[in-house]
């Protein structure tokens, strides 16, 4: 099974680099050896939370011929959301864009941390006891929870500052829950891992803008890098645990080294990838 996720590709009229980007990345999914057999959208679909940002949004979703879901992110509006993709999922929560999903052997809850008109997140005694709710009444199957805003600081202070309130309410209900085996969130637009209660928390690179985050440096700002667009790729079977890594848009090297565990084999031309478009 092959869970795609994708994030932040933040829809804008007056910046069409953006939907260029994220046509970009539906061309490199639908190029992958195996196709994913799902794909979660972890939020800031629409920069401004528009009808026509929505439903461009839609429309280039839909050359995806996999389910797509998409979760709210702090640029969204809910009924706009909800106007353009209807009620997804299971158990959905109104009026928060929060359902369950079973993909098979793994099932994954989507949170919805935002405010409305406001960048940091939180998750109110409700959406907690919701999320409570669905993990007590499957202890035993493999959860993947997505949510918007990471439940862990990355280092980049101006990020941080509109992170996920009460972090700790979060990590309580989580800690008793060991079937949890990710938390995966946008918001940061670039990938980075933590530790979360008990769990591995990951962030998703954006397809729109790749923000330039080096742990080595002071981050007290932040930069855009002139980056492609990127997205998580999670796979697990019956015979492993969830293992994700991150998948770059664009062209590779036209030849690829290729070992077989004992010996290099000749170079192999990569297959052909189509030039990438401006970036934004
Ligand atoms: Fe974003």
């Amino acid at each position: 099974m092959l869970l795609a996720q994708i994030s932040d590709v933040h829809l804008n009229d007056a910046r069409p680099e953006a939907a260029a980007r994220l046509a970009r990345t539906i061309d490199h999914v639908l190029r992958l050896p195996t196709l994913p057999d799902a794909v979660i959208v972890t939020g800031d679909i629409a920069d401004h939370g528009t009808a026509s940002e929505y439903a461009a949004a839609r429309k280039l979703l839909a050359r995806l011929p996999m389910p797509v879901r998409v979760m709210a992110g702090n640029h969204d509006d809910r009924a706009g959301l909800r106007a353009a993709f209807g009620v997804q999922g299971d158990h959905a929560m109104e009026p928060f864009i929060q359902f369950a999903w079973d993909l098979g052997t793994v099932r994954l809850l989507a949170l919805d941390t935002t405010i409305p008109r406001e960048n940091a997140g939180e998750l109110c005694a409700q959406r907690l006891a919701w999320l409570e709710a669905r993990l007590a009444e499957a202890p035993a199957q493999r959860t993947l929870v997505c949510l918007h805003h990471p439940p862990f600081a990355t280092g980049l202070r101006v990020l941080d500052e509109i992170g996920l309130a009460d972090v700790a309410a979060l990590e309580r209900v989580i800690a008793r829950h060991a079937q949890v085996e990710r938390m995966l969130a946008g918001h940061v637009h670039f990938t980075a891992t933590a530790r979360f209660a008990g769990t591995v928390a990951m962030t998703a690179p954006s397809t729109s803008m790749t923000i330039d985050h080096d742990l080595s440096r002071p981050n007290e700002v932040y930069m855009l890098a002139g980056a492609p667009p990127a997205l998580l790729l999670h796979a697990w079977s019956d015979a492993t645990s969830v293992l994700s890594s991150e998948s770059v848009v664009g062209d590779r090297d036209k030849s690829v080294m290729i070992h077989d565990g004992r010996d290099w084999l000749a170079p192999t031309p990569a297959p052909p990838t189509q030039s990438p478009a401006k970036q934004g």
